[in-house]
């Protein structure tokens, strides 16, 4: 007999995310700061990663030992600020973002935080920044979060850059669910295609975890 299995989810709901938030993260002043700094900034604060995903990146820099690390997309510094803290002694955070405006706060931040010294930022085409980097496999962890469009290219210069056993973490793979619907729209049509495309790649594991806007955490396993 066919029998149906149940399906055992969560629906994440505000009281549920409050639950999460509030069980054992440390969110302390400097990242506090940032998210009011960034709230001041009006419609876009919405870029702003979770402070659950914040947590998550310092976890997977440390699994990592990190000692390169590469952030694209930066925007006012939280996702940074949660990488740099997670390298390992005496490595370093490279960001690339296109805008002064916005990173003039990451770099405050940075500076509060005291691990100025350990990032540099690139202020140009993230592309243009990631190509100048060697085409060796000298990186150990990378967070991919900026132009939607981009992803698939920021991904494709970064794996033949990663070390084996290295890791890249991509944001917004779900696309608020839309990746799910039955009609995807053209964003929608593109952020599955890359997913599609990273189920196919023989280089690397990966897993699509259902976290915030969609997080997908890839291995270079060759
Ligand atoms: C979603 S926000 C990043 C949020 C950030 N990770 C955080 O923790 O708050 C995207 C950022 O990517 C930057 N960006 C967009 N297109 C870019 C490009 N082509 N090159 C470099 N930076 C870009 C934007 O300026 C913006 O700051």
């Amino acid at each position: 007999m066919n029998e149906k299995v149940p399906v055992k989810h969560v629906t994440i709901t505000s009281e549920i995310q409050q639950y999460v938030v509030g069980s054992g993260l440390v969110q302390d002043d400097v990242l506090r700061w940032i998210v009011e700094r960034t709230q001041e900034l009006g419609r876009p604060a919405i870029q702003q990663i979770v402070p659950e995903e914040g947590a998550l990146l310092t976890l997977l820099t440390g699994l990592t030992e990190a000692r390169f690390a590469v952030e694209v997309g930066t925007f006012t510094g939280y996702s940074s600020l949660c990488i740099a803290r997670g390298l390992a002694e005496g490595g370093t955070l490279l960001c690339c973002d296109n805008s002064e405006e916005w990173t003039r706060v990451a770099r405050e931040a940075w500076r509060k935080a005291g691990v100025e010294d350990r990032i540099t930022l690139e202020l140009a085409s993230a592309t243009e920044t990631i190509r100048a980097l060697p085409r060796e496999e000298h990186i150990d962890f990378s967070f991919i979060d900026a132009d939607l469009r981009n992803h698939a290219e920021y991904f494709d210069e970064l794996i033949v850059r990663t070390r084996r056993n290295g890791v890249i973490v991509i944001d917004n793979t779900l696309l608020r669910g839309r990746v799910a619907h039955r009609e995807r729209d053209e964003d929608a049509e593109m952020v599955h295609a890359f997913n599609e495309r990273l189920l196919g790649d023989d280089r690397i594991e990966s897993v699509l975890l259902p976290f915030h806007d969609g997080v997908t955490v890839v291995r270079k396993v060759g």
